[in-house]
């Protein structure tokens, strides 16, 4: 007799881990299939997908050790605080982000305990339908279990997209997956993509003492951030960091040589060559949805690989949800965990929901990047009137007193309602600074709203502040 199950769930990310502890703590009979180690050594399945494993929580460790190391550098001076010449441990700093990816890792295999998830360590895949049920497989060492499901929600996320003719080997040719690893910084690294991250680990390689150039095929640079920010960023990444970004690049041969990689490209009708010790190739991440056995069930597929869901993350399929990076819109962690929870709630029979025009960005380069809501091309695209507030860090008593007054805050409210359509952030702490504009526009707050609000003095969050004043005009300190 296969046992069976309220819900399984396929794949061990942020969207599917929550996915299963939410069903589990809805009273549901709750299961959740992962096959993948990420190179673990002792070989053991590892959950927490994507981001725990080899993307968000380890490019934000390395992130923070780079940043200090770059501090220690460069802006340690200014408070009076001499250190001779720093030097970075690169086993230390890759021990350090291993431990705390152990330590995520092994904290969702106790969730799963605590919660009363089960634990399916394998292939997920279906295997057909019987009395209404799911009947689905689960293969590991060439062994394969069948389990029964009322529910599957499918989470198996992303792999990062590589081009033809470009063997990544994630030792000198890498994803993400290498790009985590490096045994040292390289002195000349070359990155293929100039999106989130080709600017992350970019910084990261860079802050070490890296030369580094991002070959970008776009013409525009951040193309999906506001206008505005995009422009400050382009400034001083490439001014004051002197990361070498070229846009409107055509790729054309990559090849291993003897020291390294050569990267012939096409500039503005001109040859070129970059040779470089390491490549990082990040040009956008690519659905799994091979090796669900998706077309023999039916299971509805886009040309791009995403699986076709409605706003509830429901499939065409009886009983089966798709959730996170699998689905379409931004792949992002916290999106995925929310639809997670939706999907959770609503197979509970309540009535859950995901509000995707405050999903929050944030991009941890120094200076950060975050926003929420529309930029200001969209709302002119959109023919919506609205009016701009913005203040820069520069006049700010705690971004002075950090030594870090890069940046501002921009804010858009409707020109007649003057409810927040928008805010935009580069900056010191932007990521934590995002989060008082996704509550306001979640509550459908007005700019006056938090005008009105008391902010702490001396915070960054009196920026926000000032732009909500800005956008009525009367900014009290700018
Ligand atoms: P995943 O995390 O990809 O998890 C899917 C899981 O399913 C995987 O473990 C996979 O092994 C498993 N799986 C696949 N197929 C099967 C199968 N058939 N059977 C069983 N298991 C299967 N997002 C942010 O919000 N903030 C960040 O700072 C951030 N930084 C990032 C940095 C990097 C370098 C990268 C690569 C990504 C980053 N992301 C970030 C994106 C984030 O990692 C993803 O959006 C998120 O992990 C998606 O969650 P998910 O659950 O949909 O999929
Ligand atoms: P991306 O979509 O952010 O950027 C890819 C870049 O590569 C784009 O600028 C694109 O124009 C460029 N590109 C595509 N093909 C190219 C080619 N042939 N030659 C040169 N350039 C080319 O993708 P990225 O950086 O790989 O990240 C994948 C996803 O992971 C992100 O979209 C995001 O969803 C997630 N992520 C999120 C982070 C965060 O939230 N802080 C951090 C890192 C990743």
């Amino acid at each position: 007799m296969s046992k069976e199950f309220d819900v399984v769930v396929i794949g061990a990310g942020p969207g599917g881990y929550v996915a299963a502890i939410r069903a589990a703590q809805l009273g549901l009979n709750a299961a959740c299939i992962e096959y993948n180690s990420y190179a673990d050594p002792k070989g053991e399945v590892r959950l927490g997908g994507t981001c725990l494993n080899v993307g968000c929580i380890p490019s934000k460790a390395l992130l923070q050790s780079s940043e200090l190391f770059e501090q220690a550098n460069h802006s340690f001076v200014m408070h009076g605080i001499s250190v001779d010449s720093p030097r970075m441990d690169v086993g230390v700093m890759m021990k350090r982000k291993n431990n705390i990816v152990d330590q995520l890792t092994s904290g969702i295999r106790g969730l799963f305990k605590k919660n009363k998830v089960t634990l399916l360590s394998g292939l997920g895949s279906f295997a057909g339908r019987e009395d209404e049920k799911w009947k689905i497989a689960v293969t590991r060492n060439g062994e394969t279990e069948h389990v029964m499901a009322k529910h599957v929600i499918v989470a198996t996320g992303s792999r990062a997209r590589h081009l033809p003719d470009i063997p990544v080997d994630n030792e000198v040719i890498c994803d993400n997956e290498g790009a985590l690893a490096f045994d040292g910084a390289p002195k000349r690294l070359g990155v293929i993509g100039a999106g989130v991250i080709g600017l992350e680990l970019g910084s990261v390689w860079k802050r070490l003492g890296a030369e580094v150039t991002i070959l970008e095929a776009a013409p525009d640079f951040l193309s999906a951030a506001d206008a505005a920010i995009t422009k400050e960023a382009w400034k001083t990444f490439t001014a004051k960091q002197k990361l070498g970004i070229k846009l409107g690049v055509k790729i054309g041969k990559v090849e291993r040589t003897a020291d390294g990689v050569r990267v012939e490209y096409e500039l503005k009708d001109e040859q070129k060559v970059l040779e470089c010790d390491r490549l990082i190739v990040s040009v956008g991440r690519i659905p799994n949805t091979d090796g669900l056995n998706a077309d023999a069930v039916g299971l509805k597929v886009s040309d791009r690989g995403f699986i076709e869901v409605d706003e509830q993350c429901r499939t065409n399929l009886a009983n089966v949800w798709a959730v996170g990076d699998v689905v379409p819109g931004p792949m992002l962690a916290h999106k995925g965990m929310e639809e997670g929870v939706m999907v959770a709630e609503c197979i509970a029979g309540q009535k859950g929901h995901v509000n995707h025009d405050t999903v929050p960005w944030v991009i941890y380069t120094h200076p950060e990047i975050a926003w929420v809501g529309k930029t200001e091309a969209q709302l002119k695209a959109a023919g919506i009137e609205f009016k701009a507030g913005q203040i820069p860090f520069a006049a700010n008593g705690r971004a002075l007193g950090q030594g870090d007054t890069t940046g501002f805050v921009r804010m858009y409210a409707c020109a007649e309602t003057d409810r927040i359509l928008g805010v935009h952030v580069i900056g010191n702490n932007a990521s934590e600074l995002i989060a008082e504009a996704v509550v306001a526009m979640e509550f459908g707050a007005c700019s006056e709203d938090i005008a009105r609000i008391c902010h702490a003095h001396p915070t960054l969050s009196e920026v926000m502040h000032e732009a909500a004043l800005a956008c009525d005009k009367r900014p009290l300190h700018f």
